[in-house]
């Protein structure tokens, strides 16, 4: 579609805001359409497709089929300068919609139940946009669509296939819409803003038996429980009290019966925490732990443990310049919620581990109107008066960063 961006004879600052208030109703239209389609990671085809679409229309030069379903856009400003890139995330999850609007998933069973068609309805409002101000940009800026963030992975891949290269991305932002803040604040903190990512699963061999004569066995339910509970001494006793870490075991089945000794058990679970030195340390903490015990009751065991995502920590510098963009464009100090942390993770991180950047939450609750659901529930959604402000951080961050080079 092809619509026009009303100019404001206003200041600068209006101007910027006015023609971006102006394409809201694209925005919110755009963000409908990938809500009623969700896909989930790298198998994001309608998602890539209609992006593309869009990104053609307006003539924008893209790559698609990067790391299977990602795209890389590519705006260079009318003068030379540096390169920054915008990242957003195009999958959704395998979850059934419960809400009951107009604009609900299309796909069973499958749903944008964490905001990541916002996400990407807000990067293509900002690539709408800059295109056709590429005269206010110095430099070049990429915009990164990449899949599969909700697991897998995405961003990982997306980099070895040389996205922050050619030219080379001197700095990156992105944004998660955030239910857990309100609309109409934002949620940024230099350094570590989400955790470490980290899983395992476990089996425990044991031996099975009657449930009356326990001398003949070695009871895997019995080593679980004890292993379960000594795994939380990690973080009460071998993790820095100021620091933060989380060991969950999420799942623990065994057995069948209610008089028998089960020979097997299995228990899976995640670990998470901000500072980098603990990558490693936890993972020994919990095969000790585990091998002790075991050890203890003569079981055997069977360990898979995996890291998923490393920290997400944000650069000072590119932070500092998002905050005063976020503090203009919400419009008042106290809408900057400055040290906004949680234990979730996200693959940005890898993408800000070679870049220095930025990466925050853009607050989209609004308990009045009933869009205040968690991220990933079933009856998630965000209030839409968000999109516009996202896009307004973005160009204005593009704007300030390509100044200040
Ligand atoms: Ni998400």
């Amino acid at each position: 579609m092809v619509f026009s961006l009303t100019e404001s004879p206003n200041t600068d600052l209006s101007q910027v805001r006015l023609t971006i208030r102006n394409l809201q109703p694209q925005l919110v239209q755009w963000r409908r359409y990938l809500h009623q389609h969700p896909e989930i990671g790298f198998q994001e085809y309608l998602t890539t497709e209609f992006v593309s679409r869009q990104l053609q229309e307006w003539g924008i030069k893209h790559e698609t089929g990067i790391a299977k379903t990602g795209i890389v856009a590519t705006i260079e400003g009318t003068q030379p300068g540096p390169v920054i890139a915008i990242r957003a995330d195009l999958d959704a999850l395998p979850i059934q919609e419960q809400n009951q609007v107009e604009y609900r998933s299309l796909h069973d069973g499958f749903m944008h139940a964490c905001g990541h068609d916002g996400h990407t309805a807000i990067a293509l409002g900002t690539a709408y946009y800059l295109s056709h101000y590429r005269e206010k940009i110095r430099g070049t800026v990429k915009i990164l669509f990449q899949p599969a963030e909700e697991g897998p992975g995405g961003a990982k891949p997306m980099i070895e296939a040389g996205v922050l290269t050619n030219p080379k991305v001197e700095a990156i932002i992105g944004l998660h819409l955030w239910n857990r803040l309100p609309l109409g604040t934002v949620g940024v903190r230099s350094g570590a803003l989400m955790a470490a990512v980290e899983c395992f699963r476990c089996t425990i061999l044991g031996k099975g038996g009657h449930g009356a004569m326990p001398e003949q066995t070695v009871d895997s339910v019995l080593v679980s429980a004890q292993i379960v509970t000594a795994l939380q001494t990690i973080v009460a006793r071998n993790i820095n009290p100021l620091d933060s870490a989380v060991v969950t075991v999420g799942e623990l089945h065994a057995g069948k019966a209610l008089n028998v000794i089960a020979d097997t058990a299995h228990f899976s679970g995640t670990v998470r925490y901000f500072d980098p030195q603990y990558q490693g340390y936890i993972q020994q903490r919990v095969e000790e732990i585990i091998r002790g015990i075991c050890q203890a009751h003569n079981a055997k065991y069977e360990l898979d443990y995996w890291h998923l995502y490393p920290p997400v920590i944000n650069d000072p510098g590119i932070t500092s310049l998002v905050q005063s963009v976020a503090t203009q464009v919400v419009e008042t100090p106290a809408g900057v919620v400055p040290d906004c942390q949680t234990m979730g993770g996200e693959d940005m991180s890898f993408f800000l581990q070679e870049v220095p950047g930025c990466y925050f939450f853009l607050g989209s609750a609004n308990p009045a109107k009933d869009l205040a659901y968690p991220h990933h529930h079933p009856r998630f959604d965000f209030d839409e008066t968000a999109l516009a402000m996202g896009v307004e951080i973005f160009v204005r961050c593009v704007e300030k960063f390509s100044q200040q080079a």
